[in-house]
């Protein structure tokens, strides 16, 4: 699937946008600030509608003006399917999602129109950084490739909010416990559902990563992704969940009502990364979190392909430069072998062998303006 048009009002610093983009590779260079990565952050808007960067929706809106709008054209085997989101701070309905001209209720419709695997610079802390993070990669690939899957974990969120008012006043009103029983059961089946999903998407991504890996390192390196349930079971079976999850609640009941919140279910869990069985988070090197979220990154277009039929789009921001010249053109040949269409940044005006059957056009980025030719 590719993008092949984009339409921005007040998005960020893009008063008006209006481009069409290759099915290919689309470079866009500019100087720092200028709207690099302002642009990716909208495609991804696009796909997923939500940003991806710490932002409040209010905040992706131009300064001064009091809606952003953000539209495209998709084209897949599906045909060509039109996407606009508007967000408006100066009316009631604040936001409006309309798929082929069509108003949908929900963000889950929105899922899988378009699907986007971006690569920025923060996922190179997706190994060191917090749980919460690693949660974030898996549960944005399931949803894109299932919405039911993102459903299904709103709804979780809700129980797990209702569950954790209902524990903070627990201590003081005892006679709630027949009410708490009725959310752990609640809980108990969202978190089991969800768990379960993860382990299935893990099942497929995992060797997709090991197999990419192998290749990044000429076979020495040998990745392994592992679910951990609330920081340390390891679980492999969807079959042996529910009942871990069963005795968790019962292990930390007490506990919960004395601390007043959950803890238990998918929103504390984790993904271990090894390589030749050493965890990653404390025995890697820096390249080797660098190759292996590459790796991962690698292998979340495969899963795509698999899922789907089709190809993402790529959206790689400021990583070529993070790369060794290796992996570099392992990632290029990757693109390059499979069509996929990609949108780079760089501050630099480098050219890259991309081959000769490889489309590739220059954009030059300045001051929230998209020019085909340098100034
Ligand atoms: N809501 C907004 N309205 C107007 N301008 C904004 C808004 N949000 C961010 N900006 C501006 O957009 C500019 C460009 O940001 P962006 O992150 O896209 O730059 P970049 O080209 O990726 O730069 P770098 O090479 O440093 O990563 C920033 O200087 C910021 O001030
Ligand atoms: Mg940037």
């Amino acid at each position: 699937m590719y993008l092949e048009k984009l339409v921005l009002k007040n998005f960020r610093n893009y008063e008006v946008v209006n481009k069409d983009f290759l099915a290919q590779i689309n470079i866009l260079v500019g100087s720092n600030a200028q709207g690099k990565t302002n642009l990716l952050e909208s495609i991804n808007y696009l796909a997923t509608g939500k940003s991806y960067r710490p932002a409040k929706e209010a905040q992706l809106i131009q300064w001064k003006k009091d809606f952003f709008y953000v539209g495209g054209k998709v084209k897949s085997r599906q045909g060509s399917t039109g996407i606009e989101i508007t967000f408006n701070t100066g009316q009631k309905s604040l936001k409006e999602i309309k798929v082929n001209g069509l108003k949908i209720n929900k963000l889950s419709e929105l899922l899988g129109n378009l699907t986007t695997v971006l690569f920025a610079p923060e996922d190179l802390n997706i190994i060191k950084g917090s749980p919460a993070e690693r949660r974030r990669l898996l549960d944005n690939d399931i949803s894109q490739a299932n919405p039911g899957y993102y459903v299904r974990l709103q709804q979780y969120n809700r129980i797990l909010s209702q569950r954790n008012n209902l524990l903070k006043k627990m201590e003081h009103r005892p006679k709630s416990m027949e009410q708490l029983e009725i959310l752990d059961q609640q809980l108990l089946a969202a978190g089991n559902d969800i768990i379960k999903k993860r382990l299935t998407v893990l099942g497929k991504l995992s060797p997709l990563t090991r197999l990419v890996q192998r290749k990044l390192t000429d076979g020495e390196e040998n990745f392994e992704i592992k679910y951990i349930i609330n920081k340390e079971i390891e679980v492999e079976k969807e079959s042996e969940v529910e009942e871990i999850l069963r005795e968790e609640m019962r292990r930390h009941k007490n506990d919960e009502i004395r601390r007043g919140m959950s803890l238990w279910g998918p929103h504390r869990d984790d993904l271990r990364f090894s390589i030749n069985g050493n965890d990653l988070k404390y025995y890697g090197s820096q390249g080797q979190h660098r190759t292996s979220v590459l790796a991962i990154k690698l292998a979340e277009l495969e899963f795509f392909k698999a899922e789907s039929g089709e190809y993402p789009l790529l959206l790689l921001d400021d990583v070529m430069s993070e790369l060794d010249v290796n992996r570099r053109t392992q990632l290029i040949n990757t693109i390059r072998e499979r069509a996929i269409q990609c949108f780079i940044t760089s501050t630099e005006d480098t050219s890259v062998d991309w081959g000769r059957n490889t489309s590739v056009k220059r954009l030059y980025i300045e001051r929230g303006r998209i020019m085909e030719n340098k100034n």
